[in-house]
């Protein structure tokens, strides 16, 4: 070995040795008081304490931690941590930040429970923190108690949309979809929604996975590997007993539908930075625009008169699943052994009883909105429009919610078949990727 080696190894080794010495300063052994903020070296990412995890249990409470966001819309605070909070348990907490290299001091948080509990005993919670000054956060957490504390016992967030890690290119449309459970694989139609979604021209679908069929975890792999679908995976069950339902007294539990409130919230949050519209629907429901052909172009005619809209609550109209188009012309034999419903059979929809309350779903700008619920937005900072259901509505199809009507009494509506010239061949090649499609 030439001597000049030798020197560079012997000096890599005192620099390792160098940091090694630092690493370890970081969690002292006894009594660690948080200093003001303090220089240690050069930068360097906690990754080691950085949670992996897309639920976090915070340290000595009951809670849970989703994500953190850099988030300066709310005048004195910088930073929103979207947690899963035990609503009778909330005691004062504490925000602590890791600025690229050092640890800032504590600030304390403000916990604010969302409304929308629907009477369970968890529910979706922002945490407001504000950062000292010249701290270039990266990670965040919480603490119980102002110090002292044993900062290798936290786990920390990284923080999300944080204006220097904003290189990814913009999106237009994000459909966010909450939960994915109970095994659910009813892939024809995932596919066929998908597909349709991309037509519309969404760039991105956002999906939480509790748990899911092996077909269908094949087919998203897929769309995953391509981008057009981003999975994060929602092990709630491990924390909680989570509900099937949002009526606490009928499915018990601790946390309503899955924590569906929270993903929904995470989603906004998770797409401010990046995507202009973000629409709130489930996989079986389908945005129509019905006066124009995607919906780049029904939201540029809408934008200049709408631009400060948080919300456009948009009807979803339920086409029974029961009820088949008579010719059968689009049932087709390759799509025979692929499981789940084929919405281009099912043409036939319901009139929303518009005498009783109508749920609608949301197309929002994530940028105006603050917290979200299923139906409507909870806190915002702009205004709502209800988009004239001529104009554009969600198909839904689904088993029958008006089950007094009869066949005569629903509407032919063909649109989706507007489509089908394009829409048949996507959905064979994404099935034929996923390998559930036998080629004949
Ligand atoms: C700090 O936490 C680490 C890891 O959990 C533990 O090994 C250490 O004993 C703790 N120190 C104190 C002072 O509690
Ligand atoms: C903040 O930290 C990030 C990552 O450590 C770095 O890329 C960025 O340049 C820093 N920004 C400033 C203003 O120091
Ligand atoms: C977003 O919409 C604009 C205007 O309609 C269009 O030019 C652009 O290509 C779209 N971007 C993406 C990523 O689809
Ligand atoms: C969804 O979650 C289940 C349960 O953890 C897992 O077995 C499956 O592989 C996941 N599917 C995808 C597409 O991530
Ligand atoms: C769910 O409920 C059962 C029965 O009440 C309990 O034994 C179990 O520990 C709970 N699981 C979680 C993750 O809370
Ligand atoms: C459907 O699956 C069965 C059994 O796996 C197979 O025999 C049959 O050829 C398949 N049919 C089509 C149309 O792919």
């Amino acid at each position: 070995m030439e001597i000049r080696n030798y020197r560079a190894v012997v000096l890599l080794l005192m620099v390792a040795y160098f940091f090694i010495t630092v690493f370890n300063t970081l969690p002292p052994k006894t009594n660690w008081v948080i200093p003001k903020p303090k220089r240690v070296s050069q930068p360097v990412e906690p990754s080691f304490l950085a949670s992996q995890q897309s639920i976090t249990p915070l340290t000595n409470t009951k809670h849970f931690l989703v994500s953190a966001f850099m988030d300066q819309r709310v005048k004195g605070f910088d930073a929103r941590i979207i947690g899963i909070f035990r609503r009778d348990s909330i005691h004062p907490l504490h925000c602590i930040f890791f600025c690229a290299g050092f640890l800032s001091e504590t600030t304390s948080a403000s916990v604010l429970v969302h409304s929308d509990h629907f009477g369970f005993p968890f529910g979706a919670t922002d945490v407001l923190c504000s950062k000292p000054e010249n701290c270039n956060a990266t990670h965040v957490t919480l603490l119980t108690k102002q110090n002292p504390v044993n900062i290798s016992d936290q786990l920390w967030l990284p923080i999300r949309n944080r204006k220097t890690h904003n290189k990814e290119t913009r999106m237009n449309f994000t459909v966010c979809i909450s939960t994915l459970f109970g095994d659910y694989n009813n892939v024809l139609q995932f596919t066929q929604s998908l597909e349709m979604y991309k037509l519309l021209g969404v760039n991105r679908v956002v999906i939480y996975n509790n748990s899911c069929g092996p077909e269908l975890t094949r087919l998203l792999n897929g769309y995953s590997q391509e981008g057009f679908v981003e999975i994060i995976q929602w092990p709630i069950n491990k924390y909680l007993n989570s509900s099937r339902g949002w009526k606490v007294q009928v499915d018990k539990g601790d946390l309503q539908y899955f924590g569906q409130i929270v993903t929904l919230n995470e989603c906004i949050y998770r797409s401010m930075e990046r995507s202009r519209y973000v629409l709130l629907n489930d996989i079986d429901e389908i945005i129509m625009p019905y006066q124009h052909d995607n919906l780049n172009s029904m939201m540029e005619a809408l934008q200049p008169k709408y631009s400060k809209v948080a919300e456009f609550l948009l009807e979803s109209h339920v086409f029974p699943n029961k009820y088949f188009e008579p010719s059968g012309r689009f049932h087709l034999p390759q799509w025979s052994n692929v499981s789940g419903t084929n919405i281009l059979e099912h043409i036939y929809r319901e009139d929303p009883d518009r005498k009783i309350y109508h749920p609608h779903k949301m197309i929002v700008q994530p940028k105006l909105v603050e917290q979200t619920s299923v139906h409507e937005v909870l806190r915002k900072f702009g205004g709502r429009y209800i988009v004239p259901w001529e104009l554009c509505r969600f198909i839904h199809i689904h088993v029958a919610r008006r089950t007094s009507l009869k066949l005569e009494q629903l509407n032919e509506d063909k649109r989706l078949w507007d489509f089908q010239e394009k829409l048949i061949p996507n959905v064979d090649k994404a099935l034929k990727r996923a390998g559930l499609l036998t080629e004949n």
